[in-house]
């Protein structure tokens, strides 16, 4: 039976932390899986996430299953953050959700939801988009194709190449947005771009499917909710994936949300009964673990207050760590202008190098990240900076 299987290459992103730990020298640097980490290289627990612990120890009674939908408080606080309180979609009854095992298990029910509404729906997705988009959706049998985005020459957005593009795409097709902090460019739509692209999905008739993994590490909770709550707002039909891993700093529990706005409160039902079912036939129900915590901290004053102030801390560290990459560039008399890193948002960017200096800086200088040139900005701190600019303008 197995005989005749091919090895696989290392997958793109995750391999890098295999070989970084195999790296023996000691200035190796790892900007490679984006995994926020803080001045000591660490990345530790949440405070409000250890005292959720604490209190889901003191409180849970038993183990036996959770419902199919998951952690229903989960749900609906993580709804709540993504749409907002108020939002008319919410009131109306019309947006059937399910937790999931991290943002992967979300992309991928989602998915395998749309093959059974129809077999030929195609995706598109942003060039470059996350290197695991492709096999999570097209492992679910749809036919994937992409619109242009991101200019590696100018660092911007294709936005008027991005809209013909999106212009011409059938009705019905699907077209895969990141709500913020582009995975991995780290280049987002202004509200204005956002206003062109929901008004072009009605023109259109495409269906919006909303990627959000990293809301809070833009411009903050609300602000990074722009385009997904305009879009909500817009359509009468979208979908949503959102994953805790990084805001909540709970990558290794798998927490993750499915969400679809439907046109009505009656198909909104209809729609549930299928996305568990769907669920069901892959994973059964959701592990509870990570939901519970979220739950808890979504729903406590103190605890909630606690964890978006930690959330400021992380975005805004982040966008420091921008500005000492740029200002240490500069100082190592870099050849080109990285200006650009300053003006993107959240955990990458790209710093708009060849993959042969990509390679080079790993094999001579021990710094990792994707080959593509995205690079984890929470992985930069004051004592690796120096010799980070250095290496680069090293390449270039
Ligand atoms: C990343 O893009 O580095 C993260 O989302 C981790 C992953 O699963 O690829």
């Amino acid at each position: 039976m197995f005989e005749h299987l091919p090895a696989l290459a290392p997958d793109p992103i995750l391999g890098l932390s295999t070989a970084f730990k195999k790296d023996t020298n000691p200035a190796k640097i790892d900007l490679g899986v984006g995994v926020y980490k803080d001045e000591q290289g660490n990345t530790p627990i949440l405070n409000a996430v250890v005292e959720a612990q604490k209190h889901l120890m003191e409180t849970e009674t038993s183990k036996v299953y959770i419902t199919p939908q998951g952690v229903q408080g989960y749900i609906d606080g993580m709804l709540e953050l993504i749409l907002g309180k108020a939002n008319p979609v919410l009131l109306a009854n019309r947006v059937a959700a399910v937790q999931a095992p991290g943002g992967c298990g979300a992309l991928r029910i989602l998915a395998e939801l749309l093959k059974r509404c129809n077999a030929d729906t195609k995706v598109w997705v942003s060039d470059p988009t996350w290197a695991n988009h492709i096999p999570l959706i097209g492992s679910a049998g749809l036919e994937l194709a992409t619109y242009p985005y991101f200019d590696k020459e100018t660092a911007s957005i294709k936005f008027d190449e991005m809209m013909t593009c999106l212009s011409q795409v059938k009705k019905g097709d699907v077209v895969l947005l990141h709500g913020c902090c582009h995975n991995p460019t780290g280049a987002d739509l202004t509200k204005e771009q956002w206003q062109a692209v929901a008004k072009l999905a009605n023109e259109v008739g495409f269906l919006p499917f909303i990627d959000v993994a990293y809301q809070g590490f833009g411009d903050g909770l609300d602000e990074d909710a722009y385009g997904i709550r305009l879009m909500a707002e817009s359509v009468p039909e979208m979908i949503i994936a959102a994953s805790c891993s990084k805001n909540f700093g709970l990558y290794r529990e798998r927490v993750g949300l499915a969400a679809l706005i439907t046109q009505n409160s009656a198909n909104r039902d209809i729609v549930q009964s299928q996305i568990q079912y769907v669920a069901r036939g892959i994973y059964s129900m959701p592990p509870s673990y990570g939901g519970a915590l979220v739950d808890i901290i979504l729903a406590n004053e103190n605890l909630n207050t606690m964890w978006q102030n930690e959330v400021t801390e992380m975005r805004e560290r982040m966008i420091q760590l921008r500005k000492l990459l740029v200002d240490n560039l500069k100082l190592q008399g870099a050849s080109k202008d990285f200006g650009f890193i300053n003006q993107q948002k959240g955990m990458f960017s790209y710093l708009c190098i060849a993959p042969e200096q990509v390679m080079k800086l790993r094999d001579e200088s021990s710094v990792y990240f994707v080959d593509s040139s995205r690079v984890n900005i929470a992985g930069i701190n004051t004592k690796n900076v120096e010799v980070l600019a250095a290496a680069i303008a090293g390449v270039l």
